[in-house]
């Protein structure tokens, strides 16, 4: 008989459910869109109820029309969007819509945290409460929706609720509860020093649990809506950051992942605990046991050359665009671009810093501008693999996924600009991948991750810095390096200015 996990990619437009054999291989794959609710600017909100709905439709898919027997499926694990509320009340039913990551309406709530705990905040939890978090959204409801607030038995995190619906069991893994910021990382549980500084009864945060631990099995009431089978096994998985290392092999500390979404990753292994980025890094459990990540987060990576895209360059493909970057120069002829177009996260936790052109020149062309936005977005990542370089020089490898691994130019400039070797994979699938992974660890098809990962991640072409160029991008990145600084009270100004008049 055929032995299949199932791996649900729950991000933040689409699931993706993958199902995968022993040797890693991907049998067949099915996903589902959902809308995105932004009722007021900064607001991002999405119902739990599409999350499983979608699921479901992509499982019931690949039992119908793949025809995976659903015998033949002995584990499910999940990659979720991270930080997200969900919240809940005492018979479990959600009481208002998901307030997600990228929701930026808790400003305030941020200060509020930052103002009563200060480094006393970040050395618990070895994180800034940035707006993005779960903590600073728990004290928006309890402000803004008292009603709701007492009405809240507890609350759990994205992928956390899909598992809930399959298996009947509330639990949140540590790769995900580092990102909800009420956690305790040296302890490893909840932290009743930051939920007594904001009256939230630590009885409302739900039990954890490791992200290959079983969660239970397909309750009969989801095998019914599913046609799974009740001897599925369920694991508890990770936060899609964690998942998507796990997938990309990140799984020893010579390794660091640059990972281009949307949003874009540099994200290191790290085996100990007492590593201290001052919260200028994010800090997490791994989905490895006993092992945590490190990463910087750039919010608008992916999301710049879109942006680029869709405003100056609708009539040519995304490939002739990109490759277009060939025929500029290394430093695109003297153009920097800051990729702050939707605010920061790392190094510069800062919502309203806003991005630049520098030295727009008029000898110019559209390729220099492609060029500088490809670059820019290497170069806010270099700023975090400057912290990694002072805390540890032993990394000698970056893995590349993402739009920054389609594309050879590309992974020649990150090769440049890191002065590294830089891997792509052959078989990229993303953070799905790892989920997969952890149902196979789980279950116990491989002793550890390390066993696993030589069956499912294949590493393809190595991309070598060239001398001359990397000495190019470091004269050019320590330019890179002023222009935050430089601009930063411009943007905040004219900020305010387009709130003021946006009224
Ligand atoms: C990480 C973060 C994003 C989301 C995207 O802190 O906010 O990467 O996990 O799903």
């Amino acid at each position: 008989m055929n032995e299949y996990v199932l791996g649900v990619d729950l991000g933040t437009s689409a699931v993706k459910v993958s199902a995968m054999n022993r040797d890693g291989e991907i049998v067949a794959q099915q996903s589902y869109d959902y809308p995105l609710s932004q009722p007021h600017p900064g607001y991002s909100e999405q119902n739990p109820e599409e999350w499983v709905s979608g699921t479901t439709v992509a499982i019931v898919q690949l039992i119908l029309e793949d025809h995976i027997k659903p015998e033949e499926i002995s584990g499910i694990s999940f990659s979720g969007q991270m930080h997200g509320l969900v919240l809940l009340d005492e018979n479990n039913q959600v009481l208002r819509p998901a307030i997600l990551w990228n929701d930026t309406r808790t400003s305030k709530q941020r200060a509020e945290i930052e103002d009563k705990l200060g480094d006393k905040f970040v050395e618990i939890t070895k994180n800034q409460p940035l707006e993005g978090f779960t903590l600073p959204k728990l004290l928006w409801v309890k402000e803004n929706e008292p009603n709701i607030w007492a009405k809240a038995k507890t609350f759990v995190l994205p992928k956390d609720y899909v598992r809930y619906r399959m298996t009947g069991q509330i639990a949140m893994d540590y790769s995900d509860a580092t990102g909800t910021v009420l956690i305790d990382v040296k302890a490893g549980d909840w932290s009743k020093a930051i939920c007594d500084a904001f009256d939230i009864p630590v009885s409302m945060c739900p039990p954890l649990m490791k992200s290959i631990d079983s969660a239970g099995h397909v309750s009969e009431s989801y095998a019914l809506f599913s046609g799974l089978d009740t001897h599925t096994e369920v694991f508890g998985g990770a936060a899609d950051n964690a998942a998507g290392a796990v997938g990309a092999g990140i799984l020893s500390p010579n390794m660091v992942l640059s990972s281009i979404g949307t949003s874009g990753v540099v994200l290191k292994y790290e085996e100990d605990p007492t590593v201290d980025y001052h919260g200028v890094l994010q800090f997490e459990y791994h989905a490895i046991p006993d092992s945590f990540y490190s990463m910087g987060v750039t919010l608008a990576a992916g999301y710049s050359l879109n942006w680029f895209k869709r405003t100056f360059a609708q009539d040519v493909s995304f490939n002739d665009m990109v490759a277009s970057a060939g025929d500029s120069t290394v430093g695109a002829n003297g153009l920097i671009y800051t990729p702050y177009i939707v605010g920061e996260r790392a190094p510069y936790a800062d919502a309203d810093v806003r991005g630049s052109f520098i030295g727009v020149d008029g000898t110019h062309q559209k390729r220099d501008f492609v060029r500088a936005v490809l670059e820019g977005i290497i170069f806010s990542f270099k700023d975090i693999m400057d912290i990694y370089d002072e805390h540890d020089k032993e990394f000698d490898t970056v893995v590349a996924i993402g739009g920054g691994a389609k594309s050879p130019l590309w992974l020649q400039i990150q090769a440049d600009i890191f002065n590294k070797k830089v891997v792509s994979l052959t078989n990229e699938q993303g953070p799905g991948m790892g989920a997969a992974m952890i149902a196979a660890v789980g279950l116990g098809w491989f002793k550890d991750f390390q066993e696993c990962a030589e069956k499912f991640v294949h590493f393809g072409k190595e991309y070598l810095p060239n001398a001359e160029n990397a000495k190019k991008y470091d004269q050019l990145h320590k330019i890179y390096g002023q222009v935050y600084n430089q601009t930063k009270d411009l943007s905040h100004q004219l900020l305010d200015y387009r709130r003021e008049n946006d009224k």
